[in-house]
């Protein structure tokens, strides 16, 4: 599904739609250019989620753990990940395992992590978003 966005609150109609294919134990990717729109439209999701914020972690946000009443959800931003082995002990697997986990910047996992929904965000001009979901 093609969605165009011409400002940041619609953002809220692309994450109902996500929030209504997902599961509780859903990998949403999200794909899209530094300042494209990434946590923002996670936040979106949060809320369609009912979630609540948060516990950080201490390794400079790789991590954030929001509930809801019936699921966690993991958010991961790998944006500064060089290397997969710095991967190894953050729980990403266990939050496969037990979660609804939510990745920005997730090419270094994409060959090695199935997602179940693809959200890619290309800004085309300036205020104007395309934004392309998926299941994958
Ligand atoms: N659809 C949108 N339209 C306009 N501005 C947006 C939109 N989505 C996000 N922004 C703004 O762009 C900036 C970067 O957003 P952010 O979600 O942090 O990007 P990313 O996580 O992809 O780097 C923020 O100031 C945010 O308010
Ligand atoms: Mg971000």
């Amino acid at each position: 599904m093609l969605f165009k966005v011409y400002k940041e609150q619609e953002l809220q109609e692309v994450a109902a739609y996500v929030a209504g294919l997902s599961q509780n134990d859903s990998i949403i990717f999200l794909y899209g250019d530094l300042g494209s729109g990434k946590t923002s439209f996670a936040k979106y999701l949060m809320r369609e989620f009912g979630a609540t914020c948060c516990v950080t972690s201490p390794t400079f946000n790789i991590m954030n753990i929001y509930t809801t009443a019936s699921f966690d959800v993991y958010h991961f931003d790998f944006y500064r990940i060089e290397d997969s082995k710095e991967l190894i002990n953050i729980g990403l697997e266990d939050a496969t395992n037990t979660g609804l986990v939510i990745v920005e910047w997730p090419q270094i996992i994409k060959d090695t992590i199935h997602a179940t929904i693809i959200v890619e965000i290309n800004v085309l001009n300036e205020g104007v978003r395309e934004v392309n979901v998926r299941c994958n």
